[in-house]
């Protein structure tokens, strides 16, 4: 068998707690997730997506369990893979240009400085930020634009694999559907592999191949993996008159409502630990021939 971009082995998060002693956030979920795959994570909050997102990236060690990418162990952090923080994170001392220059450098140490200002600028740009703005310090701008500078990092660091925690939470509508275009063209343009949690099913829908839905805590499930079997490209106007579409939407928004509350406790070990595969476009074509009858 040919080995998966990205495998998330027995992962299992428990953190001390003074009512219960012990909080497992989630136990022994395996995941695989392949190169160049648009993978998003949706469940509520507190069930632990952003604690994931960070073992991936290396920045949080889980309890038990191993991410394997590309055949090797993650340990730590890496260039090759880039976060966007739910808090941004940025550097508060140095101007939103700086903070996307920095990163750039320590990417591409042999390129110059005009080189990187310019590589730098670009990314700025995609997001807005420009006329000025760039030189501004976090402390000096919105948490929209904060956000957009932390894209514009991620972006410009071109790493293998992107991880976005809510990338696009503080948007307004707008700016949230340019930056979700932008996005897809680099992801069509460099085959990176991205891992986005995000709480909005219609943004997962459109920019995802797969949906992940995460069960509540403590004891979280990834319960099920959702194909968007929709054509690529999609349009914002017309992805919404397919069928499918609504099945998908349908089909997350229970699961949100009510299934995500299902599975509780401990798996037992007879579960298999890989999220079931859901693909609706099976479901839309029974139904098609049943109302042809
Ligand atoms: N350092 C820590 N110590 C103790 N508990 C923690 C720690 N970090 C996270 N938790 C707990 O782990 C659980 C998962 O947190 P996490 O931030 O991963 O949730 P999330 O799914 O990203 O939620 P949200 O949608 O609100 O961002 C929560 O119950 C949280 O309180
Ligand atoms: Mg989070």
């Amino acid at each position: 068998m040919t080995q998966s971009f990205l495998s998330v082995e027995g992962l299992t998060q428990r953190y001390p707690s003074s009512e219960s002693g012990e909080l497992t956030v989630f136990e022994n979920l395996d995941l695989k997730i392949e190169k160049g795959e648009f993978v998003s994570i949706t469940g509520h909050s507190g069930c632990g997506k952003s604690t994931i997102l960070n073992v991936l990236a290396g920045l949080d060690e889980a309890s038990e369990g191993v991410v394997i990418m590309e055949g090797r162990e993650v340990s730590g952090p890496s260039l090759d893979r880039g976060v966007v923080f739910q808090n941004y994170s940025l550097l508060p001392w140095l101007s939103a240009l700086r903070n996307v220059t920095f990163a750039v450098e320590s990417r591409h140490p042999e390129w110059s400085a005009d080189q990187v200002k310019e590589h730098a600028n670009y990314y700025l740009n995609l997001v807005g930020l420009n006329d000025g703005v760039e030189y501004r310090k976090p402390s000096q701008l919105s948490g929209g634009m904060r956000q957009r500078v932390s894209i514009a990092r991620a972006f410009a660091t071109e790493p293998k694999l992107l991880l976005l925690d809510e990338p696009f939470g503080a948007l307004d509508a707008l700016t949230r559907g340019t930056i979700q275009d932008e996005l897809l063209k680099i992801w069509a343009g460099t085959g990176q592999t991205i891992f986005m949690i995000t709480h909005d099913v219609d943004e997962a829908i459109y920019l995802s191949d797969r949906i992940l839905l995460m069960s509540n805590g403590p004891y979280a499930r990834i319960a099920e993996s959702v194909e968007i079997e929709i054509d690529r490209p999609r349009s914002r106007g017309s992805i919404v008159e397919d069928a499918l579409y609504y099945d998908i939407r349908n089909h997350l928004v229970q699961f949100l409502t009510s299934r995500s509350k299902e599975f509780s406790g401990p798996s037992s070990e007879s579960d298999g630990h890989l999220p079931k595969m859901v693909r609706l476009s099976e479901n839309s074509i029974i139904k098609k021939k049943l109302m042809a009858l």
